[in-house]
């Protein structure tokens, strides 16, 4: 208009100014936040290989030496910075190309000889043997690149498939990564994600089941092609048919290579060469399945405890079906109401029990409430906590055969603990209506129920009162 700016240059003007433009518009939608995430992500990185190492390499790593794979502990002792000891005077040999199954009670110090294995942290006594050399003396890198390990829950990376499978042997092939997922029998369901091997997991693998996440895992350790396979509970927290499959799986892959498997499910241990029963930190009974059951001892009543609710058909256990699930009569002896009354009496108890599934993290009971269900855990864990002056303190872990809540078939009990899964559980629960019903048909029951009743009284006023800290957690 004022003829300062020819047509052509407003036309030069235009065109620039939208480059321009799209560019400071990129620059602060895209570029300056992907910089600023990308530097926190960079700032936490730095944090972890800024950390410590706990144990620290030998000054001259040696190879480990060759041969097929043994371990060996001998006579260690370890106890956790500032704590008792948890293992003491362990002696275990783990030789090449068997299986050793860990087995024991939660808090035994399975998981702590794991990571002896693995050389997480060095015991303060003894030594840990690897093909004769001790480990403190050997390369990380040697001996990881011939072990592998799956734990119970296993970290899945925000990214495709092919990169989970992948971080077991950075630089894989695609050929070498089916052949993992295939091994761990994960390859058709890959194939049937929207976008197969690039398919996002999600974050914590959530686009993946439970049991495909233990595949994965699977495959990841798999690809390395390891000599040594630890695993875990590497399939305890799935559900009972989930778990058989994946453990099949395992079996098939432990031909020809040195397996410790750590589980506290005698029934996906048993077939072990070599059982070891650790309680409390020592080991107290060595051999095979048929030996230690004729030995009678710790196994043996572990055994018959886990073998006291039948899981008949695992598929339909897991859909819940009642049928499939059964208390054994004689596993109710256990139970104190219960212990002298006659088998038939049991037998129609254990009729009147019911499944249930219940996710992991979830309260069964709570410490207080009125109850009238009593419960026998068929399949997973669950923990059982009491409040003492203010504070929550944990009492023990139960699993496979044991059963709580049994006060509640007297009239009007209150929960003295609070008992949460640890994992998916199975349970069998009995009414206390139907448990009644039982009672009244039964006069010796009838008598055992109203004797528990008179003492469970009497308790209250003395026991309950007399009972300290230190007595409970002993207790
Ligand atoms: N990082 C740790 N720091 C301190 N104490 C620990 C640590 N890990 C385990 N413990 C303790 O060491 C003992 C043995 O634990 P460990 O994990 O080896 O038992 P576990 O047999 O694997 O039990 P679970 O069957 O419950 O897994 C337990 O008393 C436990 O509380
Ligand atoms: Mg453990």
């Amino acid at each position: 208009m004022t003829g300062r700016l020819s047509a052509g240059s407003l036309v030069a003007f235009l065109s620039l100014h939208a480059i321009v433009s799209k560019d400071i518009y990129d620059l602060t939608k895209k570029v300056v936040p992907a910089l600023i995430s990308s530097a926190g992500g960079l700032q936490r990185i730095e944090e972890i290989t800024r950390e410590p190492v706990e144990v620290s390499e030998a000054a001259r790593p040696r190879p480990v030496p060759p041969g097929p794979l043994a371990f060996r502990l001998d006579n260690v002792t370890y106890s956790y910075p500032g704590g008792k000891p948890v293992l003491k005077g362990v002696t275990l040999d783990i030789p090449a190309g068997r299986r050793v199954a860990l087995v024991g009670g939660s808090g035994s110090g399975k998981s702590t000889i794991v990571g002896l294995l693995l050389r997480f942290f060095d015991p303060q006594e003894g030594r840990v043997l690897v093909n004769g050399l001790d480990v403190r003396n050997v390369s990380r890198d040697s001996l990881y690149c011939r072990v592998a390990v799956v734990f119970q829950e296993s970290f899945m990376f925000d990214g495709t498939v092919r990169e989970n499978i992948a971080l077991g042997k950075p630089g894989a092939s695609d050929a070498e990564i089916q052949a993992a997922a295939r091994a761990a029998e994960l390859h058709d369901a890959i194939l049937a994600l929207p976008q197969g091997y690039d398919t996002a997991v999600g974050e914590q693998g959530g686009m993946l089941s439970g049991g495909q996440r233990q595949r994965l895992a699977i495959a990841r350790a798999i690809l390395r092609n390891p000599e040594a396979l630890l695993l875990d509970e590497a399939t305890s927290a799935l559900d009972p048919a989930t778990e058989s499959a994946v453990n099949a799986t395992l079996s098939r892959l432990a031909v020809g290579r040195t397996v410790v498997s750590v589980t506290h499910r005698l029934a996906s241990a048993c077939d072990a060469d070599l059982l070891v029963v650790l309680d409390q930190g020592r080991v107290v009974e060595t051999g095979g399945h048929a030996e230690l059951l004729a030995r009678g001892g710790g196994y043996a009543a572990l055994w018959a405890k886990q073998s006291g609710v039948e899981v008949r058909g695992e598929a339909a256990a897991a859909r819940g079906d009642a049928l499939a699930v059964r208390v054994r009569p004689h596993h109710l002896r256990l139970v104190p109401l219960l212990a002298g009354v006659e088998e038939v009496a049991l037998a129609d108890v254990a009729a009147r029990m019911v499944v249930e599934n219940w996710d992991a993290g979830r309260a069964v009971v709570r410490e207080g409430e009125v109850g009238d269900r009593f419960f026998v855990i068929a399949r997973g864990r669950v923990e059982v906590t009491l409040h003492v002056g203010g504070t929550v303190q944990h009492v023990a872990v139960l699993d496979d055969g044991d059963f709580f809540g049994e006060q509640a078939l007297l009239a009007g009990a209150r929960r003295t603990a609070t008992v949460r899964t640890l994992t998916p559980c199975l349970l069998m629960v009995l009414e206390r209506a139907a448990f009644e019903e039982v009672v009244r048909a039964y006069p010796a029951l009838q008598a055992a129920v109203a004797r528990a009743a008179e003492r469970r009284q009497a308790m209250a006023a003395d026991v309950l009162a007399a009972l300290d800290e230190t007595t409970l957690l002993e207790g």
